[in-house]
């Protein structure tokens, strides 16, 4: 059977720099509360009437394809992973085909909060692997500053937007997405959620007043379930895939927390050299954590690394892939 090896991929972060001096000027924090606590120095904000996810979703597609010296015609599907699409229909994917002139052909979002790339990119891979498809886009994007509280310290500090793209093909060598696990827990979704805005409470004037459109979190739970569970499925799918640490070339984490990337690392017996890590920064991008990360590492990576991709998030979700690297 054929695996869906990632062929190519590309990142878009906007210009604009919100720096933790900057937010200390907007609330009450500081630069080594934040740097300390989260690793975290800076991140980019999507500025401008009328964009949203798509927008930067669209950037790192159109990239994709130009780097890649693809045509929008041979795409055969694009899935989105975002947690603030432009609408609440139609969904993101269907906006950044439109804007990238992919037309005909299925695409659709997947939302899984922060672990929304890595079940977009299980769920690619299906395709590819049953031989239904040869040009799959995997897209994470997210613009959290649509739905982040600039007023409550405990949160505004932690995100920003971007997105990240790969392609997945057909491999018969051996390359690509070799194994993934991907779990949730729907009793952890009061510790974090935007409680409105969807159908269970509809915007009124109250839920504006309220604040419920906003990222509501309960820090230290989120950071306990996600230490565990974070380091529980990377050493699951490593069990499952006899590879010890040593024979790990790359983990590629979700960047919510310096300190919880940290402790995976260390419960899989992963060396920090060999962690990427980039939240210093972007800060949390939500879907676009994984897919900014191997942007970032590209020119470091090698045909047949082994990559551990991990990631957790709201719901709660979370999950862990395999993946050996094709160029
Ligand atoms: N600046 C200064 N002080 C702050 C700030 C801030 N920005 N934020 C909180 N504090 C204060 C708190 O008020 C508290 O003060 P108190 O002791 O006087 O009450 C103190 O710092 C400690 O607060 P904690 O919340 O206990 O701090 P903690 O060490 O847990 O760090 C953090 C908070 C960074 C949010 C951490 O809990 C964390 O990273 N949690 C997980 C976040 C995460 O990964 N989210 C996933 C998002 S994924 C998705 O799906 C969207």
């Amino acid at each position: 059977m054929s695996k869906a090896a990632i062929t190519g991929i590309h990142g878009y972060v906007p210009d604009y720099v919100l720096t933790n001096a900057e937010l200390e000027r907007m609330v009450d924090t500081n630069d080594e509360w934040i740097t300390s606590r989260t690793g975290i120095k800076e991140r980019h904000i999507l500025k401008g009437e009328g964009m949203g996810s798509s927008h930067m979703g669209a950037k790192a597609v159109a990239g994709l394809l130009e780097k890649m010296n693809i045509k929008p015609e041979e795409v055969d599907l694009l899935i989105c992973a975002t947690t603030t699409p432009d609408y609440v229909f139609p969904c993101t994917a269907n906006l950044i085909c439109d804007m990238v002139g992919i037309r005909n052909v299925g695409s659709f979002d997947i939302q899984a909060a922060c672990s929304g790339f890595l079940y977009a990119l299980t769920v690619g891979s299906q395709f590819i692997e049953t031989g239904k498809y040869k040009k799959v886009i995997v897209v994470g994007a997210d613009k959290m500053s649509a739905i982040v509280d600039y007023t409550d310290r405990t949160t505004c500090v932690l995100f920003g937007d971007g997105a990240g793209a790969i392609m997945l093909q057909p491999s018969e060598d051996g390359f690509g997405v070799l194994d993934s696990i991907i779990k949730s827990d729907g009793s952890g979704q009061s510790h974090l959620f935007q409680k409105a805005g969807g159908s269970r409470y509809p915007p009124t004037h109250e839920t504006v007043e309220k604040r419920w459109h906003y990222v509501y979190q309960d820090g230290p739970s989120v950071f306990k379930f996600a230490v565990k569970n974070m380091a529980d499925v990377s050493a699951e799918i490593m069990e499952r895939n006899h590879l010890a640490g040593s024979d790990v070339a790359w983990l590629v984490p979700h960047q919510a927390n310096k300190r919880i990337i940290d402790a995976t690392a260390h419960r899989m017996g992963i060396d920090t050299d060999k962690v990427m890590m980039n939240i210093h920064k972007y800060g949390n991008t939500t879907a676009a954590t994984i897919p900014l990360c191997l942007f970032d590492y590209e020119s470091r990576l090698k045909k047949g690394d082994n990559l551990v991709l991990a990631a957790f998030g709201g719901g709660f979700t979370w999950g862990a892939a395999y993946v050996k690297w094709a160029y």
